[in-house]
Formats: C-alpha cells, sequence, structure tokens
C-alpha cells in the first residue's frame, strides 16, 4: 500500500491585540534595552486583555481556521488542543473550544467530535499533532479532518528573569491526506525525560522556573531527539553523507520552540558545531574563530561554563554560521520578535513567521522545514515537513504579520494591572469585536470558577 501523504493544509494563528514595547518595559524595569532587544531578541510583548484566555485564543483561532476554508462542523473529525495554561485541573480546553464554536455553528454540531488536551510544558502541541496525523494515516479519520490547536499564555512573576520573555497567541492548524501547505515526514526523533528546570507547581499560576539551567536542558534533550532523528532520515531517504555534508544541508528552514527569540542562535550554534565539527568546511571556521575546546564529560551542566558559553558565541559570529542562520533560521524568528514566548504555540508561530515572511521572496515548494520542538520537565521531538503545491494559496491568507501590525500599544501600567487580575475579573482595554471573550465566572455553589464565554459579533 502506498504511503498516505499527510500533513498541514491550511493554519490559522490568533495574536491578542495589546502589546508592549520592550524599549518602555526596559525604561520600567530599570534594563538595559539592548539586554532585552539583542540579547533575548525582544522588540515587542503580546499582552492579553481581560476577557481573553488560553480557550478564548484557541477558539478565535479556530473559528478563522474553519471559516476560511468552509469547513463544515460534520467535516471534522477531532479537536486536539496543546497547552500548558490550563484554569482547570479536569476540564480540557478543547470541550471549552467546542463550546464556543457551537455558538457559531450550532447547537450540537460539534458533538461527534473526538476531543482531548496534550498537556506537556511547550511540546503538548506537538505530541497532539504526531498523534492527529497518525490518526489520518491509519485512515482511521474516515475522510474526516484533524484539527490541532496550540494556545499559551507565558506568564512569569513580576520583577522575574522571565518577565521579558512573556507573550501569548495561539496556532490552529487543519490536518488532512494530500495536504496543501506542508507534507509532514515520518521520522519523528524523540526524547523524554524527568527534569526540574521549569514545572508549575498546583498551588501557583506561575512556573518555577531555573531559566539557564532549562536552557541546557533544552540542548541536551534536543541533542538526543535530533541523533534518533538523524538515523531515521537517513534510511528512510535512503542518503549516504558525502565528507563535507551534514544532515541540516537537506533543510531549507529551521524553526525552533522559541522561549525567547535569541533561542534560536543558540540552539542553531549548538546544531551546527555538532554536525560540523568533523566536515571539511570546520577547518575554514576553525582558521577564522580559533578550535573547538574540547569537552569533558558531555554533562548538562557543561553546556553553562562559561567557556562553551564563550566558543559558542565566536561560532555565532563565524561567517559560516550566520550566512546559514541568515537564510534558514532569521525568517522563524520574526514573528516572536514582536509576539515573546507562546510556548506550545511558539514552534507553530515560527513555522508561520517562515511562510509569511518568505513566500513573496522565492518559490517554497519541495522546500524542507526542521521543526524543532522542547517542553520542559523535559522532551523534546524534532520532526520535518515538505511544502506542497497549494502553499501559496494558504500563506496569502494566513496575516500574521497584517496581525501584528494592526494592534495597539499599551503602556506599562496597563500592563502590570493586567498581569495582575485574573482573566474575566478587570476591565478590558478594548472591547470584543468579532471574537469570542468571558463575560462572566461563575460564584455560587454549582458553578464556582466556570467561565461563560460569548461570541461578539
Ligand atoms: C532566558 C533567561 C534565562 C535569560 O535570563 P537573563 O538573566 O536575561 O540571561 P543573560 O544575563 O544570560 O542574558 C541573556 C542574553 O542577553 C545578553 N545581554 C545582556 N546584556 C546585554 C546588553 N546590554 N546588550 C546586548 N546583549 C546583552 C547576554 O549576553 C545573553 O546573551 P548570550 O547568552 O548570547 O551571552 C530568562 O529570561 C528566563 O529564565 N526565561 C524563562 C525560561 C526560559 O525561557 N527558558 C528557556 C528554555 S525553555
Amino acid at each position: 500500500m502506498a504511503e498516505r501523504l499527510v500533513g498541514i493544509d491550511d493554519a490559522a494563528v490568533y495574536v491578542p491585540r495589546l502589546y508592549i514595547d520592550m524599549d518602555e518595559f526596559a525604561a520600567r524595569r530599570g534594563l538595559n534595552p539592548e539586554h532585552l532587544k539583542k540579547g533575548i531578541g525582544m522588540q515587542q510583548m503580546a499582552v492579553p486583555d481581560a476577557h481573553e484566555d488560553a480557550a478564548t485564543m484557541a477558539a478565535n483561532a479556530t473559528l478563522e481556521l474553519l471559516k476560511k476554508n468552509d469547513v463544515r462542523p460534520s467535516q471534522v473529525g477531532r479537536i486536539y488542543v496543546g497547552t500548558e495554561t490550563m484554569d482547570d485541573k479536569s476540564k480540557p480546553i478543547a470541550s471549552k473550544v467546542v463550546g464556543m464554536l457551537e455558538e457559531v455553528f450550532g447547537k450540537s454540531s460539534f458533538t461527534h467530535v473526538d476531543g482531548v488536551d496534550h498537556v506537556f510544558a511547550c511540546i503538548g502541541a506537538t505530541y497532539a499533532l504526531e498523534n492527529t496525523l497518525d490518526w489520518i494515516r491509519s485512515g482511521r479519520n474516515r475522510g474526516k479532518y484533524g484539527v490541532v490547536i496550540a494556545t499559551d499564555i507565558a506568564k512569569y512573576d513580576l520583577k522575574s528573569e522571565g518577565e521579558y520573555t512573556q507573550g501569548a497567541g495561539a496556532v490552529a492548524m487543519l490536518l488532512s491526506e494530500n495536504p496543501r501547505l506542508l507534507a509532514v515526514e515520518d521520522a519523528v526523533g524523540t526524547c523524554i525525560k524527568h527534569e526540574r528546570d521549569f514545572y508549575k507547581p498546583l498551588d501557583r499560576e506561575t512556573p518555577v522556573v531555573d531559566g539557564k539551567y532549562s536552557i541546557a536542558v533544552y540542548l541536551d534533550a534536543m541533542k538526543t531527539a535530533y541523533l534518533s532523528y538523524v538515523k531515521q532520515f537517513i534510511e528512510q531517504h535512503g542518503l549516504k553523507l558525502g565528507s563535507n555534508e551534514a544532515p541540516s544541508d537537506y533543510a531549507h528552514y529551521l524553526a525552533f520552540h522559541l522561549p525567547f527569540p535569541e533561542m534560536a542562535t543558540q540552539a542553531a550554534a549548538y546544531y551546527f558545531i555538532h554536525e560540523w565539527r568533523d566536515l571539511e568546511r570546520w577547518k575554514d571556521i576553525e582558521r577564522e574563530i580559533g578550535p573547538l575546546p574540547p569537552r569533558k564529560d558531555y554533562s548538562v551542566e557543561e553546556l553553562l561554563t562559561d567557556e562553551y558559553r564563550q566558543f559558542r558565541k565566536k561560532f555565532s559570529s563565524s561567517s559560516a554560521f550566520k550566512k546559514v542562520y541568515a537564510e534558514k533560521v532569521y525568517p522563524s524568528t520574526i514573528a516572536g520578535r514582536r509576539i515573546g514566548n507562546s510556548y506550545t504555540a511558539s514552534l507553530y508561530v515560527s513555522f508561520l513567521s517562515i511562510l509569511d515572511s518568505e513566500y513573496r521572496k522565492k518559490d517554497l515548494f519541495g522546500r524542507r522545514v526542521g521543526f524543532a520542538s522542547y517542553g520542559s520537565g523535559a522532551s523534546a521531538k524534532l520532526f520535518a515537513g515538505v511544502f506542497q503545491e497549494g502553499y501559496k494559496e494558504v500563506a496569502e491568507r494566513v496575516n500574521l504579520f497584517k496581525k501584528l501590525d494592526e494592534r495597539v500599544r499599551i503602556g506599562f501600567d496597563d500592563y502590570e494591572r493586567l498581569h495582575e487580575s485574573k482573566p474575566g475579573e478587570s476591565k478590558s482595554i478594548l472591547q470584543p469585536k468579532s471574537e469570542f471573550a468571558i463575560v462572566d465566572v461563575g460564584s455560587t455553589e454549582v458553578d464556582h470558577g466556570f467561565r461563560y464565554y460569548k461570541y461578539f459579533e
């Protein structure tokens, strides 16, 4: 039996309509703006309004996705959500999304759909994607679409190191056979470990985070996933790599999970050092930046040492790295620089950033995108997809940068007020328009904490 071609047929992104500028943020927090703009890579940070939560963002992205493709509820077989912004220990966001969509598509129109959340820090949506693509590959979808939604509000404590890496957003993806946008290849490299780099105990809304350690765990987990991925990729494509060839030469773009945009520089440098150090091209690099210091015990901690960081920085400034970074990596970071972290959604925002920034410049058909997904705690997954013939039709309607341009800038005091209030509990800055919003939060014995949603024309 021939392999089924499965993947992402279309996608819709939702970003809050409010943002704060990082120059103002830096001034009010007494930080050097260059630290945030150059070191972290943030220019603006998305801020959810009082009537928004991860469920409204998910429903808003999904409504746009279904409407622009004229997809009827009967054509959808499952709605799976990846998130780490739950407001409930039992009820999934998937059920809230169904409830909101039914207000527009009709009562009970989605009751036949399979829906659940996948929770594993920032990688939950990737598990949902892999799972749903397998469902389509197996034929158990019986011709129906799968919808996978990545939705999150990245929230850290005020005045913490994580505060300037916050953000929010949702990406809804329509998955099908013979997709118009991107066929996802079979190979998936995976790693799972028990780590304490970032986690959210049930008594806290914000995470306990060991920021610098989390960067090292990110790189280390990715390496394990990478080694497994490359083995599968080489086998499946029957490749014999030449003496100056690296697996990443076969990827035209690389999309990374971006807890902050400059993480892409760190992750790409780490990959390329690993891939290139035994190749002929390394001689030219050593001539430019000096020799690679010997690694001692290959531990996670070693990645935090000054010696490793200094060499990584030198390598990042080499002409070979800069060229590859500009071509393959930078396009994926453009949107993240204006949104910030969106946890599960960030990798898929990176992908749409490539699409929306590149489709007018070159023909993307046949080009391969490598995806590097990471969730603290920790798990990493690597996979790739190839742009399909219909990508242009999808790209023309994705409007990621248009949406970012149309947002409203808020000041620092409003940002702090929204940060410190629970969704639905304080005054909105913008009135909801053509979107789902929280209208009430229950306070009786039978609906305590239950969030009520409504569509605003
Ligand atoms: C990511 C995080 C650890 C960064 O913390 P930080 O205290 O700002 O870290 P640093 O002091 O190393 O600064 C970050 C970068 O800004 C650079 N920087 C600092 N001041 C600068 C300045 N004035 N001009 C230019 N760059 C500057 C630093 O050199 C560093 O870059 P480098 O790694 O290339 O050396 C922190 O924001 C965090 O905990 N975030 C949440 C968790 C997270 O995102 N984890 C990632 C994996 S999931």
